[in-house]
């Protein structure tokens, strides 16, 4: 680039000795040497460099790629960002197990079946008669009842029996009409003793009555009987017109 630049100057001079005409005699002194030219200007950039090698690891245990394998040590535990916004409300869930039952409830109120109005079952009453002139006989239950009312039918004319179908409390009473002296009792499976009534008639016409509420339970049996007690060996024989009225019927139903 230097030289490039000093070129004009070489020419120059060469015209300047190839145009003297001398002799060889002719002689002179050697001229001065010229000035110094002034400094080229800078040249143009250099074209880029190759890319160099890749470096290598000096005290490890191998090349760059182990470098890109071998993990830093954990860093510190950063502090606890601020609490985010709320976010949308999620869709309804599926519907939970059933609960397990509850503890049962308090005992109910005892129900008088007696007040529910059309219940026939609640129905218990009866009135019989006996009109036959023969003497009942002793420790036998009293016997040839016809019906005046049986509802619904709970006394038993052929076993001359009360059999209590529905359980509560019942009224049972009789009354007889006769002309000897006549025991009647009322008798029950539930009852410990037979209740015994008795009238001595002096002659004439003497009415007697009993009668007892009883608590039964279904099954239970009222029937009256004829009782021994100081009448005569000859009321057996009496054919004189008796008779005997047999009632009973439910008050309430109870257990
Ligand atoms: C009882 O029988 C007599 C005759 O045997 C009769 O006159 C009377 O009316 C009868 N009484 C009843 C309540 O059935
Ligand atoms: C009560 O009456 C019903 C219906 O007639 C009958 O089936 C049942 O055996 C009776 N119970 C008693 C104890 O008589």
């Amino acid at each position: 680039m230097r030289g490039f630049s000093h070129l004009p100057v070489f020419v120059g001079v060469a015209w300047l000795f190839s145009g003297v005409q001398c002799d060889v005699s002719c002689k002179g002194t050697d001229g001065h040497p010229g000035e110094a030219g002034a400094p080229g200007r800078n040249g143009w950039p250099g074209v880029k460099g190759d890319k160099g090698d890749a470096g290598t690891l000096t005290d490890g245990p191998g090349g760059s790629d182990v470098l890109l394998r071998i993990k830093g040590e954990k860093g510190s535990r950063g502090e606890q960002g601020d609490l985010g916004p709320k976010g949308y409300q999620g869709d309804l869930g599926s519907p939970g197990l059933p609960g397990k039952p509850g503890l049962p409830g308090p005992d109910g109120k005892r129900v008088v079946r007696g007040q529910q109005s059309d219940q026939d079952g609640d129905q218990s009453a009866f009135s019989v008669i006996r009109n036959i002139t023969t003497y009942p006989s002793f420790s036998q239950t009293v016997k040839g009842w016809v019906e005046v009312v049986n509802i619904p039918g709970h006394f038993k004319t052929s076993t001359g029996e009360f059999i209590c179908n529905i359980s509560g409390v019942y009224y049972f009473n009789f009354h007889s009409v006769a002309k000897v002296s006549v025991c009647l009792a009322i008798v029950s499976n539930t009852l410990e003793n037979k209740l015994v009534f008795c009238d001595y008639s002096k002659g004439g016409e003497q009415v007697l009555s009993g009668g007892v509420v009883l608590q039964l339970t279904a099954g239970d049996k009222v029937w009256l009987e004829s009782h021994r007690d100081l009448q005569g060996a000859n009321v057996n024989a009496d054919t004189q017109s008796k008779q005997i009225i047999f009632n009973g019927f439910l008050i309430f139903t109870a257990q």
